[in-house]
């Protein structure tokens, strides 16, 4: 079914006297009931629907709604166990602090609303630390929440028509330039401890930090999201599946300042004391633009480990590097079975990049024996152009990177590249049809050799996980 399928059929504008509302809010002097019909691909129908608007919500870009989404989620709550509720936000541009989302529950946003990020600092609570992190990223001690924020839920849709989520960033980013941020920042959505979320049709901007952080969640499905922040704006990074099981991320367009995907699992001996390991993600037809960092990262906080992860039609533009590991000594941890392939890369420093000494620690307190294990990284069918090394390969010394396979690579230098362009250092594996050929420590070994590196033929679970479509005739107050 085409795209022109979802879109909203407009319904008659009628003017009635009586608000009639689920949430049984107070009459206004005149309210505009507006129909509609909704239909759209999620997870989960619902059995209820209602309206921000029904709840006091105003989308005038300058009346706080924080208590109206706190209201309305916390009435939709009921639902949970009789078919589960949406909340529709409709057109307008909805200022809002932070508020906490429900189970059986979805959100949606019209492809003109706006939700506006609240600048009142006072607007976002203070929360723990992740106990995998042991402290905020940004500053010891703990973290703003996030705008949308979700723990212990299950069976949760962010969804809408393209619909937009403004975390007005600049604001956050001055401070933290600044030096005048007693906390962490926030991030735009954060769902933690949860199972079977649904992240899509959005357009997230200038979030203040992290834009998607699922973590110490499962069946996760991140589609058709469009990230933008300035590609100098701090940490905004794209998606950060961090300690997940069974997720995918695919139709994604990002332009950041930091990772699109940066896939993690906690840091130094909170990470691996929590153990709860990134496994099972699907990335694919990711389109990233950031020239300071990675179109995927794995790590730098990997203590939990990350194993199985599959990236597919990875487009870049402008990038410092294809795909990064980073790591370092104290981190322990694990990153495996690793399989890239079909990148289409143009313009960047480096189209493989392993990090060994990242450095980057929470405290003084790490394990200087917690050596991360790298091994099995695969990538195949990449093509890149315009780029100044190949590869800067750089393992732990007495504990090399193994596993390395790489094949069917052309990679056409800049003007202006590297005379050696690859370097290695305490890594170990082969390749096959590599252009430039690679360093001595990954030398061609044929196309025999390299076929126990092909890509799993398998499916992940999330891969075979059912979308239903959903159709709503909705009558709200605007
Ligand atoms: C989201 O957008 C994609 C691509 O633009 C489209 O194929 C998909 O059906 C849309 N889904 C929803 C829920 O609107
Ligand atoms: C949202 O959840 C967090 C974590 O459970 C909690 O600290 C916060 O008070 C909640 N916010 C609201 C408005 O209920
Ligand atoms: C949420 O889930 C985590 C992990 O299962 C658990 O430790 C925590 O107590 C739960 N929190 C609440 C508020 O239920
Ligand atoms: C969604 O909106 C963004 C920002 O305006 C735009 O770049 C993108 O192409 C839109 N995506 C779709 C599927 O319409
Ligand atoms: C090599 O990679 C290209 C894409 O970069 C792909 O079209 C081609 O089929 C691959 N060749 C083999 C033998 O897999
Ligand atoms: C090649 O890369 C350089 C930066 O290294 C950039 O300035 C230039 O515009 C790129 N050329 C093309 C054709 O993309």
């Amino acid at each position: 079914m085409g795209s022109k399928m979802l879109q909203i059929v407009w319904g008659v504008v009628v003017v009635l006297g009586v608000v009639s509302s689920l949430g049984g809010v107070e009459c206004r002097k005149k309210s505009t009931r507006v129909e509609e019909s909704l239909e759209y691909s999620a997870i989960s129908c619902r059995a209820h629907s209602a309206s921000i608007s029904d709840f006091g919500g105003v989308g005038d870009g300058k009346t706080s709604n924080t208590k109206a989404f706190r209201d309305a989620i916390n009435q939709l709550s009921q639902y949970g166990s009789d078919g589960g509720a949406q909340l529709f936000v409709p057109a307008g541009k909805w200022l809002t602090g932070s508020f906490n989302l429900t189970s059986h529950f979805t959100l949606y946003l019209h492809k003109d609303a706006v939700l506006l990020a609240s600048q009142d600092i006072g607007e976002w609570a203070v929360i723990n630390p992740l106990p995998s992190y042991g402290r905020g990223r940004d500053a010891n001690g703990g973290r703003y929440i996030s705008l949308i924020f979700g723990t212990n839920l299950t069976d949760v849709v962010i969804t809408g028509d393209n619909g937009t989520i403004d975390g007005q960033g600049a604001f956050w980013w001055q401070q933290f330039h600044g030096k005048k941020l007693k906390y962490t920042r926030p991030y735009l959505i954060e769902i933690m401890h949860s199972d079977t979320i649904q992240i899509s049709n959005l357009t997230l901007v200038n979030s203040p930090s992290w834009n998607v952080h699922p973590v110490y969640s499962s069946n996760i499905l991140v589609q058709s999201i469009t990230i933008l922040a300035p590609i100098t704006s701090p940490n905004t990074d794209g998606i950060n599946p961090d300690s997940c099981t069974n997720t995918k991320i695919e139709d994604c367009y990002i332009v950041s300042g930091d990772d699109c995907v940066a896939v993690k699992s906690g840091w130094d001996e909170y990470g691996i004391a929590y153990g709860m390991p990134t496994k099972q993600l699907m990335i694919r037809r990711l389109t990233c633009i950031s020239p300071y960092s990675a179109a995927i990262a794995l790590g730098s906080e990997m203590s939990g480990g990350i194993q199985d992860v599959r990236a597919e039609e990875i487009v870049a533009i402008h990038t410092e590097s294809g795909v990064r590991i980073k790591t370092a000594v104290g981190r322990g941890g694990y990153v495996k079975d690793i399989y890239v392939r079909g990148m289409s890369l143009q313009t960047m420093k480096w189209v493989f990049w392993m990090t060994g000494n990242y450095g980057s620690h929470p405290d003084t307190h790490y394990d200087p024996k917690a050596i991360p294990v790298i091994e099995g990284i695969n990538y195949r069918d990449v093509v890149a152009e315009n780029v100044t090394m190949a590869a800067r390969l750089e393992g732990i010394a007495g504990n090399p990177f193994t596993g390395i396979c790489i094949s069917n690579v052309t990679i056409g230098m800049a003007k202006k590249a590297k005379k050696v362009p690859w370097t290695c250092t305490d890594v170990a594996g082969i390749t096959s049809g590599v252009a430039p050929p690679p360093c001595d420590m990954l030398h061609d070994q044929g196309p025999e050799k390299i076929r126990m590196c092909d890509f799993p033929a398998d499916n992940l679970p999330i891969d075979t996980k059912e979308v239903k479509r959903c159709s709503y005739r909705m009558n709200y107050s605007s």
